[in-house]
């Protein structure tokens, strides 16, 4: 059985685009059945296009509450038949009801080893505080950001050397490989964590 998958974006969709090929995958228990962008110029919208992928821009700017934008999200994710929510660079807070109504349902990847570094420019902190390991993560979302239970995680060393830009370079190419592995756990039901035992 394939599980379909929705994956919500903002921009480059790289980690997308690593769902769209382990998808590919004749074993891979799931498939994208819809990429959805909030921006117009979301790049990833094109790659999964060009795949023959369903895509559909809902922007947020269009509504004037998150709720009603998050009913447009919800309406149309059912209406694909979806039965796993993947963001992969949605830069939008998701709210209390949808979060609750998906629950167990949807995954995120933040890029660094939570709980350390929580919300946005996670490099540059780690950087900051002087870690010897950063790395990516994978985990369900919950009502509280970057909270939920994990589903998986990769470290990746930090060098004396490093700047912004290499050291996202690493965490991202550990994310494209992290994300499509947790989706292949979730997808297959082998992930049970207290209270998120949604499929
Ligand atoms: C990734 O670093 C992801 O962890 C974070 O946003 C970035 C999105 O990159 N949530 P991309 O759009 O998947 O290339």
């Amino acid at each position: 059985m394939s599980v379909p998958v929705g994956v919500l974006i903002s921009g480059r969709g790289s980690n997308m685009q690593a769902l769209v090929k382990a998808c590919a995958a004749p074993d891979f228990p799931a498939h994208i059945a819809l990429v959805i962008a909030n921006c117009a110029d979301s790049e990833g919208l094109k790659f999964a296009h060009e795949r023959g992928i369903k895509i559909k821009l809902i922007e947020h700017t269009d509504f004037e509450t998150r709720e009603a934008f998050e009913a447009a999200l919800h309406t149309t994710l059912s209406e694909a038949g979806v039965d796993i929510v993947c963001l992969a660079g949605f830069m939008r807070l998701l709210g209390a009801g949808f979060v609750r109504v998906w629950k167990g349902k949807l995954i995120n990847i933040h890029p660094s080893l939570l709980p350390a570094f929580r919300g946005l420019n996670t490099h540059r902190r780690a950087l900051e505080s002087g870690v010897k390991q950063h790395g990516c993560t994978v985990h369900f979302v919950s009502v509280k950001m970057d909270e939920g239970p994990i589903i998986g995680q990769t470290e990746v060393p930090v060098y004396e050397t490093d700047t912004v830009d290499t050291l996202s370079s690493r965490v991202l190419a550990a994310e494209h490989q992290l994300y499509p592995k947790c989706l292949q756990l979730v997808a297959q039901g082998d992930f049970r964590s207290l209270g998120f035992e949604g499929r």
